[in-house]
């Protein structure tokens, strides 16, 4: 095609994302739907397996799920449900980033229990991750990450509908000349994710929140970023607001002088996907992290990390580490106010790995399989 059509066309796009965009944050500020999971009488948790050694995590947590809630699902008033279809098979064959079917089963539950997905590289296919965290806008992804012995305990909300995520798959290409990407900040997207960080930080007791965007560079977006979380930080004077920088923010993660200060993060979608796999490592690895896709209406839970395909390819599948499931179905578990026994998962977890370490998975076979850890685990709260 001619170059001019091409730009012709490159325009009249950027015209319709731009008509979308605002559209879909008009439509943030005024459709609310609230779930008050005490006042429900049944709750349905649906379960997806996923790709790569999602459905093998993802099992473990299943069986530790029906463990945990036995009498509550016993009593009906929490359904598990099998969800298929979530596969990159599936997906492909239908070309869509969570088929029709799928999602309308998804939106049928409460929450979600998610194993990773494989999410391809180039191509238009948008990541599933990507499409169930805008279709149930899950606006808030929250990361914790502790470790007792550093003096590290740090909770991200990383924003999880914008920033150059929502319109990935949706660039412009030139033929051979150039490409562009969009990055979106939306004033009401941004407003709810600073809400709730600082929301969290008053209920834990937690004095300082770190601001942190590249606004010295990405001027509209990070700028307007910054500046609506300090305006909704005047609603909690109790709490220090600190403007960081990603770069500088990345090296001080790693700075033993620095990293305990910090309490709560705030931040842009990218670059809370980039740091938040770097502090997990801190913890111990990504297979240790959970985390919490929370919306007002739905709430999804998944690993921090990917289907990791390599494990399959080469036979590890089994070995590989469930953890960062099992931290993700303790924060589900909190978020449907089952408290105590989010507690005691927690405790336990803390007691097999790191007060009497049975079981310890290397990814390979020179350590525990997911299987022989998770019964462990059960093993452990059941004397608790
Ligand atoms: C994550 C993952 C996803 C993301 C991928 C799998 C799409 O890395 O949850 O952090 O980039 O958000
Ligand atoms: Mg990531």
């Amino acid at each position: 095609m001619e170059e001019q059509k091409q730009i012709d066309l490159a325009v009249e796009q950027f015209r319709t994302l731009l008509l979308e965009q605002i559209a879909r944050e008009r439509k943030m500020e005024s459709e609310k739907k609230y779930t008050d999971y005490e006042k429900m009488d049944k709750i349905i948790i649906g379960i997806c397996g996923g790709d790569g050694i999602g459905p093998i995590i993802s099992a473990e947590s299943e069986r530790l799920l029906q463990f945990i809630l036995k009498d509550e699902i016993a009593a009906g008033k929490i359904e598990l449900r099998t969800i298929e279809g979530l596969t990159i098979e599936n997906r492909i064959a239908h070309n869509q980033a969570i088929p029709d079917d799928v999602l309308a089963e998804i939106k049928a539950c409460n929450v979600i229990l998610k194993a990773p997905t494989t999410t391809l590289k180039g191509g238009t296919l948008e990541s599933a991750n990507v499409a169930m965290r805008r279709e149930l806008d899950l606006y808030a992804n929250v990361r914790p990450v502790a470790v007792a012995d550093a003096g590290i305990d740090w909770t991200f909300f990383r924003e999880n509908t914008e920033g150059e995520y929502v319109l990935g798959s949706r660039g412009v290409q030139i033929d051979d000349t150039l490409c562009f990407d969009f990055k979106v900040t939306t004033y009401e997207g941004t407003k709810r994710i600073a809400r709730a960080a600082f929301e969290y930080a008053r209920k834990n007791g937690k004095t300082n929140v770190a601001i942190v965007t590249k606004a010295n560079i990405m001027k509209k977006t990070d700028g307007t970023f910054s500046e609506l979380c300090h305006e909704v930080a005047k609603d909690y004077p109790e709490i220090t607001a600190e403007d960081w920088y990603i770069d500088i923010m990345t090296a001080n993660l790693v700075n033993e002088r620095q990293r305990s200060k910090f309490q709560v993060f705030v931040l842009p979608n990218l670059y809370g996907d980039i740091i938040t796999d770097e502090a997990a490592q801190i913890q111990g690895g990504v297979g240790t992290a959970g985390s919490a896709n929370i919306g007002d209406e739905y709430a999804m839970f998944e690993a921090i990390h990917g289907s990791a395909p390599r494990m399959i390819e080469q036979g590890r599948g089994q070995y590989a580490n469930p953890t960062s499931m099992f931290k993700a179905t303790e924060m589900m578990l909190r978020h449907m106010g089952f408290t105590e026994k989010a507690d005691k998962l927690d405790k336990a977890l803390t007691y097999c790995t790191v007060t009497d370490p049975k079981y310890v998975i290397t990814g390979r076979d020179d350590g525990a399989t997911g299987a022989e850890f998770a019964d462990y685990l059960m093993a452990t709260i059941e004397k608790m």
